[in-house]
Protein backbone atom coordinates (compact mmCIF):
# COMPACT_ATOMS: atom_id res chain seq x y z
CA UNK A 1 0.00 0.00 0.00
CA UNK A 2 2.77 2.07 0.82
CA UNK A 3 4.76 1.58 -1.94
CA UNK A 4 1.40 1.97 -4.43
CA UNK A 5 1.15 5.61 -2.55
CA UNK A 6 4.58 6.54 -3.31
CA UNK A 7 4.37 5.30 -6.91
CA UNK A 8 1.26 7.50 -6.53
CA UNK A 9 2.72 10.72 -5.13
CA UNK A 10 6.24 10.54 -7.41
CA UNK A 11 3.80 10.37 -10.37
CA UNK A 12 1.92 13.31 -9.84
CA UNK A 13 5.04 15.37 -9.02
CA UNK A 14 6.50 14.02 -11.91
CA UNK A 15 3.62 15.33 -13.74
CA UNK A 16 3.51 18.86 -12.09
CA UNK A 17 7.10 18.99 -13.49
CA UNK A 18 6.14 18.18 -16.74
CA UNK A 19 2.99 20.48 -16.94
CA UNK A 20 5.56 23.07 -16.06
CA UNK A 21 4.19 23.78 -13.00
CA UNK A 22 7.83 25.34 -11.43
CA UNK A 23 7.30 27.10 -8.22
CA UNK A 24 8.54 30.29 -9.99
CA UNK A 25 5.39 29.94 -11.91
CA UNK A 26 3.70 30.08 -8.37
CA UNK A 27 5.67 32.46 -6.78
CA UNK A 28 4.86 34.94 -10.14
CA UNK A 29 1.18 33.99 -9.64
CA UNK A 30 0.12 34.52 -6.32
CA UNK A 31 3.06 35.18 -4.29
CA UNK A 32 2.89 31.99 -2.66
CA UNK A 33 4.94 28.97 -2.99
CA UNK A 34 4.08 25.35 -1.07
CA UNK A 35 7.74 23.31 -0.67
CA UNK A 36 7.52 19.60 -0.37
CA UNK A 37 9.59 18.19 2.55
CA UNK A 38 10.19 14.40 2.67
CA UNK A 39 11.37 12.31 5.42
CA UNK A 40 11.28 8.50 6.29
CA UNK A 41 9.71 8.42 10.09
CA UNK A 42 6.38 8.53 11.47
CA UNK A 43 4.23 10.87 12.68
CA UNK A 44 5.45 10.27 16.58
CA UNK A 45 8.83 10.70 15.36
CA UNK A 46 10.95 13.51 17.29
CA UNK A 47 12.54 14.39 14.04
CA UNK A 48 8.61 14.87 12.26
CA UNK A 49 8.02 17.28 15.29
CA UNK A 50 11.14 19.42 14.74
CA UNK A 51 9.89 19.82 10.99
CA UNK A 52 6.73 20.65 11.56
CA UNK A 53 7.82 23.31 14.14
CA UNK A 54 10.01 24.39 11.21
CA UNK A 55 7.13 23.91 8.62
CA UNK A 56 5.25 26.45 10.96
CA UNK A 57 8.24 29.14 11.90
CA UNK A 58 9.15 28.59 7.46
CA UNK A 59 5.12 29.86 6.95
CA UNK A 60 5.29 32.54 9.96
CA UNK A 61 8.87 34.45 9.21
CA UNK A 62 7.74 34.84 5.59
CA UNK A 63 4.03 36.01 6.55
CA UNK A 64 2.46 32.71 4.89
CA UNK A 65 4.07 33.48 1.25
CA UNK A 66 6.83 30.29 1.88
CA UNK A 67 4.44 27.24 2.90
CA UNK A 68 6.23 24.09 3.65
CA UNK A 69 4.15 20.18 3.10
CA UNK A 70 5.85 17.93 5.32
CA UNK A 71 5.56 13.90 3.82
CA UNK A 72 6.97 11.32 6.66
CA UNK A 73 6.54 7.93 6.62
CA UNK A 74 8.56 7.59 3.13
CA UNK A 75 5.67 8.04 1.07
CA UNK A 76 7.53 9.63 -1.71
CA UNK A 77 10.12 7.32 -1.43
CA UNK A 78 13.36 5.38 0.34
CA UNK A 79 16.34 7.78 1.33
CA UNK A 80 18.08 7.02 -1.44
CA UNK A 81 15.11 7.53 -3.94
CA UNK A 82 14.13 11.24 -1.98
CA UNK A 83 17.92 12.63 -2.32
CA UNK A 84 17.24 11.82 -5.89
CA UNK A 85 13.91 13.59 -6.21
CA UNK A 86 15.33 16.60 -4.16
CA UNK A 87 18.57 16.73 -6.60
CA UNK A 88 15.78 17.31 -10.38
CA UNK A 89 13.45 19.27 -7.77
CA UNK A 90 10.62 16.85 -8.20
CA UNK A 91 11.09 17.33 -4.17
CA UNK A 92 12.22 20.32 -2.06
CA UNK A 93 13.37 19.41 0.92
CA UNK A 94 14.16 16.26 2.56
CA UNK A 95 15.80 15.06 5.68
CA UNK A 96 17.87 11.66 5.11
CA UNK A 97 20.42 10.16 7.29
CA UNK A 98 24.66 11.82 6.25
CA UNK A 99 24.76 8.20 5.50
CA UNK A 100 22.39 8.36 2.67
CA UNK A 101 24.39 11.12 1.60
CA UNK A 102 27.77 9.40 1.42
CA UNK A 103 27.43 8.25 -2.71
CA UNK A 104 26.17 11.76 -3.67
CA UNK A 105 29.27 13.34 -1.86
CA UNK A 106 32.07 11.57 -0.32
CA UNK A 107 32.47 13.87 2.60
CA UNK A 108 29.76 12.88 4.12
CA UNK A 109 31.23 9.51 4.58
CA UNK A 110 33.11 10.98 7.78
CA UNK A 111 29.95 10.78 9.66
CA UNK A 112 29.75 7.10 9.46
CA UNK A 113 33.41 6.56 10.34
CA UNK A 114 32.67 5.07 13.93
CA UNK A 115 34.19 6.60 16.95
CA UNK A 116 34.66 10.01 15.05
CA UNK A 117 32.95 11.91 18.14
CA UNK A 118 33.83 11.55 21.70
CA UNK A 119 30.55 12.68 22.89
CA UNK A 120 27.34 14.30 22.41
CA UNK A 121 28.88 17.74 23.31
CA UNK A 122 31.79 16.71 20.71
CA UNK A 123 29.14 15.85 18.16
CA UNK A 124 27.32 18.86 18.72
CA UNK A 125 30.69 21.54 18.54
CA UNK A 126 31.95 19.92 15.37
CA UNK A 127 28.01 20.33 13.53
CA UNK A 128 27.35 23.91 14.80
CA UNK A 129 30.68 24.97 13.19
CA UNK A 130 31.66 26.16 9.57
CA UNK A 131 33.01 22.37 9.27
CA UNK A 132 29.43 21.21 8.67
CA UNK A 133 28.32 24.46 6.70
CA UNK A 134 31.60 24.08 4.46
CA UNK A 135 30.17 20.01 3.41
CA UNK A 136 26.29 21.58 2.86
CA UNK A 137 27.62 22.84 0.34
CA UNK A 138 29.50 20.31 -1.48
CA UNK A 139 26.75 19.30 -3.31
CA UNK A 140 25.96 22.50 -4.95
CA UNK A 141 27.08 20.94 -8.13
CA UNK A 142 24.53 17.93 -8.51
CA UNK A 143 21.59 20.48 -7.98
CA UNK A 144 20.98 20.35 -3.72
CA UNK A 145 22.06 21.92 -0.72
CA UNK A 146 22.30 21.17 3.43
CA UNK A 147 20.00 23.24 5.33
CA UNK A 148 20.88 22.18 9.24
CA UNK A 149 21.32 18.74 11.00
CA UNK A 150 19.28 16.99 13.33
CA UNK A 151 20.72 14.99 16.34
CA UNK A 152 19.68 11.17 15.38
CA UNK A 153 21.41 9.64 18.82
CA UNK A 154 24.36 6.89 18.94
CA UNK A 155 24.00 4.07 16.95
CA UNK A 156 24.18 0.13 18.43
CA UNK A 157 23.72 -3.07 17.45
CA UNK A 158 20.31 -4.69 18.24
CA UNK A 159 20.05 -8.34 17.74
CA UNK A 160 17.10 -10.47 18.01
CA UNK A 161 18.41 -12.55 20.61
CA UNK A 162 22.12 -12.10 21.67
CA UNK A 163 23.95 -9.26 23.30
CA UNK A 164 27.10 -8.27 21.48
CA UNK A 165 29.25 -7.72 24.47
CA UNK A 166 32.40 -7.98 22.03
CA UNK A 167 33.46 -7.72 18.49
CA UNK A 168 33.63 -11.56 18.52
CA UNK A 169 29.61 -11.79 19.23
CA UNK A 170 29.02 -10.21 15.55
CA UNK A 171 30.72 -13.29 14.05
CA UNK A 172 28.81 -15.35 11.74
CA UNK A 173 25.77 -12.36 12.21
CA UNK A 174 24.18 -10.58 9.26
CA UNK A 175 23.99 -7.08 10.31
CA UNK A 176 21.49 -4.87 8.58
CA UNK A 177 23.77 -0.91 7.91
CA UNK A 178 22.66 1.78 6.25
CA UNK A 179 23.79 2.00 2.56
CA UNK A 180 27.20 3.21 3.23
CA UNK A 181 30.67 2.37 2.04
CA UNK A 182 31.89 3.01 5.76
CA UNK A 183 29.14 1.60 7.06
CA UNK A 184 29.99 -2.16 5.51
CA UNK A 185 33.99 -1.50 6.29
CA UNK A 186 33.14 -1.14 9.74
CA UNK A 187 30.83 -4.28 9.95
CA UNK A 188 33.40 -6.20 8.17
CA UNK A 189 36.34 -5.08 10.49
CA UNK A 190 34.16 -6.10 13.57
CA UNK A 191 33.88 -9.61 12.27
CA UNK A 192 30.11 -9.65 11.02
CA UNK A 193 28.33 -10.05 7.37
CA UNK A 194 27.26 -6.30 6.40
CA UNK A 195 23.81 -6.36 5.30
CA UNK A 196 23.26 -3.25 3.38
CA UNK A 197 19.59 -1.96 3.25
CA UNK A 198 16.68 0.96 2.81
CA UNK A 199 15.19 1.46 6.61
CA UNK A 200 12.04 0.48 5.70
CA UNK A 201 12.75 -3.06 5.04
CA UNK A 202 14.18 -3.82 8.30
CA UNK A 203 11.49 -4.11 10.82
CA UNK A 204 10.74 -7.27 8.25
CA UNK A 205 14.27 -8.73 7.38
CA UNK A 206 14.07 -9.05 11.07
CA UNK A 207 11.27 -10.64 11.44
CA UNK A 208 11.78 -13.20 8.64
CA UNK A 209 15.60 -14.24 9.62
CA UNK A 210 17.05 -12.43 6.58
CA UNK A 211 19.17 -10.46 9.17
CA UNK A 212 20.09 -11.28 12.47
CA UNK A 213 20.39 -7.72 13.73
CA UNK A 214 21.02 -3.89 12.83
CA UNK A 215 22.06 -0.71 14.34
CA UNK A 216 20.48 2.39 14.99
CA UNK A 217 19.48 4.58 17.95
CA UNK A 218 16.90 3.48 20.71
CA UNK A 219 13.99 5.42 18.78
CA UNK A 220 13.80 2.88 16.13
CA UNK A 221 13.28 0.22 18.48
CA UNK A 222 9.63 2.12 19.47
CA UNK A 223 8.91 4.11 16.62
CA UNK A 224 9.42 1.43 13.74
CA UNK A 225 8.82 -1.23 16.06
CA UNK A 226 12.13 -3.05 16.06
CA UNK A 227 12.13 -4.12 19.97
CA UNK A 228 9.32 -6.32 19.20
CA UNK A 229 11.52 -8.60 17.31
CA UNK A 230 14.83 -7.50 18.20
CA UNK A 231 15.85 -8.02 22.35
CA UNK A 232 18.75 -7.42 22.78
CA UNK A 233 20.50 -3.83 22.65
CA UNK A 234 24.29 -3.47 23.30
CA UNK A 235 25.56 -0.15 23.96
CA UNK A 236 28.40 -0.06 21.30
CA UNK A 237 28.24 3.51 20.91
CA UNK A 238 29.98 3.37 17.59
CA UNK A 239 28.30 5.99 15.57
CA UNK A 240 26.94 9.46 15.63
CA UNK A 241 25.24 9.87 12.73
CA UNK A 242 23.58 12.96 11.93
CA UNK A 243 20.12 13.49 9.76
CA UNK A 244 20.65 16.63 7.26
CA UNK A 245 18.17 18.72 5.92
CA UNK A 246 18.73 18.98 2.60
CA UNK A 247 16.80 21.31 -0.26
CA UNK A 248 16.86 21.72 -3.73
CA UNK A 249 19.29 24.69 -5.26
CA UNK A 250 17.06 25.73 -7.42
CA UNK A 251 14.07 26.30 -5.29
CA UNK A 252 15.87 28.06 -3.02
CA UNK A 253 17.27 30.61 -5.61
CA UNK A 254 14.16 31.30 -6.93
CA UNK A 255 13.34 32.92 -3.04
CA UNK A 256 13.48 35.83 -2.45
CA UNK A 257 16.61 36.91 -0.49
CA UNK A 258 14.13 37.36 2.71
CA UNK A 259 12.20 34.35 2.34
CA UNK A 260 15.98 32.33 1.96
CA UNK A 261 16.98 33.70 4.72
CA UNK A 262 13.92 33.15 6.92
CA UNK A 263 13.75 29.24 5.68
CA UNK A 264 17.85 29.30 6.97
CA UNK A 265 16.80 30.79 10.43
CA UNK A 266 13.76 28.08 10.80
CA UNK A 267 16.07 25.60 10.11
CA UNK A 268 18.57 26.57 12.73
CA UNK A 269 16.04 26.78 15.14
CA UNK A 270 14.36 23.64 14.35
CA UNK A 271 18.09 21.98 14.96
CA UNK A 272 18.44 23.51 18.49
CA UNK A 273 14.82 22.72 19.52
CA UNK A 274 15.37 18.91 17.82
CA UNK A 275 18.43 18.76 20.38
CA UNK A 276 15.43 19.07 23.62
CA UNK A 277 12.88 17.05 22.04
CA UNK A 278 15.70 14.36 21.45
CA UNK A 279 16.80 13.63 24.47
CA UNK A 280 13.11 13.90 26.13
CA UNK A 281 12.12 10.98 23.06
CA UNK A 282 15.08 9.07 23.71
CA UNK A 283 14.38 8.33 27.28
CA UNK A 284 10.77 7.60 26.77
CA UNK A 285 11.60 5.25 23.47
CA UNK A 286 14.39 3.33 26.29
CA UNK A 287 11.13 3.08 29.20
CA UNK A 288 8.87 1.82 26.30
CA UNK A 289 11.21 -0.49 24.92
CA UNK A 290 12.05 -2.40 28.34
CA UNK A 291 7.88 -2.88 28.57
CA UNK A 292 8.54 -4.85 25.08
CA UNK A 293 10.79 -6.92 26.71
CA UNK A 294 14.21 -5.48 24.98
CA UNK A 295 16.95 -5.64 27.89
CA UNK A 296 19.57 -3.49 27.50
CA UNK A 297 23.40 -3.93 27.85
CA UNK A 298 26.81 -1.92 28.14
CA UNK A 299 30.07 -3.62 26.47
CA UNK A 300 33.18 -2.22 26.92
CA UNK A 301 33.85 0.01 23.58
CA UNK A 302 37.65 -0.73 23.86
CA UNK A 303 37.95 -4.04 21.56
CA UNK A 304 35.01 -2.29 19.33
CA UNK A 305 36.98 1.28 18.30
CA UNK A 306 40.44 -1.25 18.20
CA UNK A 307 38.81 -3.27 15.95
CA UNK A 308 37.72 -0.02 13.26
CA UNK A 309 41.21 1.61 13.52
CA UNK A 310 42.50 1.04 10.41
CA UNK A 311 39.72 3.00 9.09
CA UNK A 312 40.77 6.07 11.39
CA UNK A 313 44.25 5.87 9.21
CA UNK A 314 42.44 5.81 6.03
CA UNK A 315 40.53 8.74 6.59
CA UNK A 316 43.29 10.44 8.26
CA UNK A 317 45.19 10.25 4.97
CA UNK A 318 42.56 11.07 1.92
CA UNK A 319 42.70 14.98 0.83
CA UNK A 320 39.73 17.21 1.78
CA UNK A 321 38.16 14.14 4.01
CA UNK A 322 41.01 13.86 6.12
CA UNK A 323 41.18 17.82 6.80
CA UNK A 324 37.62 17.60 8.14
CA UNK A 325 39.04 14.21 10.24
CA UNK A 326 41.85 16.43 11.95
CA UNK A 327 39.71 19.38 12.78
CA UNK A 328 36.78 17.04 13.77
CA UNK A 329 39.08 15.15 16.18
CA UNK A 330 40.82 18.83 17.22
CA UNK A 331 37.54 19.31 18.99
CA UNK A 332 37.39 16.85 20.72
CA UNK A 333 40.68 17.57 22.35
CA UNK A 334 38.81 21.15 23.47
CA UNK A 335 35.56 20.15 24.69
CA UNK A 336 37.43 17.36 27.61
C1 LIG B 1 18.06 6.81 11.54
C2 LIG B 1 17.88 8.02 10.67
C3 LIG B 1 17.16 7.67 9.37
C4 LIG B 1 17.82 6.50 8.68
C5 LIG B 1 17.93 5.33 9.64
C6 LIG B 1 18.63 4.13 9.02
O1 LIG B 1 16.84 6.37 12.05
O2 LIG B 1 17.14 9.00 11.35
O3 LIG B 1 17.18 8.81 8.56
O4 LIG B 1 17.08 6.11 7.55
O5 LIG B 1 18.65 5.74 10.79
O6 LIG B 1 19.24 3.37 9.74
O7 LIG B 1 18.53 3.95 7.79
Amino acid sequence: MRKMLSVFFVCALIFGMLTGCKSSDVIGVDKTVTLRLAHNHNEEHPVHKSLLKFSKDVEKKTNGTVKVQVYPNAQLGSEREVIELTQTGAVDLAKVSASALESFSEVYSIFSLPYLFDSKHHFYEAMDSDIAKEMYDTTKNIGFIGLTYYDAGSRNFYTKNKPIMHPNDLKGLKIRVQPSTTAIRMVELMGGAPTPMAYGEVYTALQSSVIDGTENNEMALTSSNHGEVAKEYSYSEHAIVPDILIMNLDKKDQLSEEQQHAVIEAAKESTEYHKIVWAEETENAVKKAKEMGVKFHKPDKTPFREAVSPLHDEFAKKELIGKYYREIRAKAKKVK
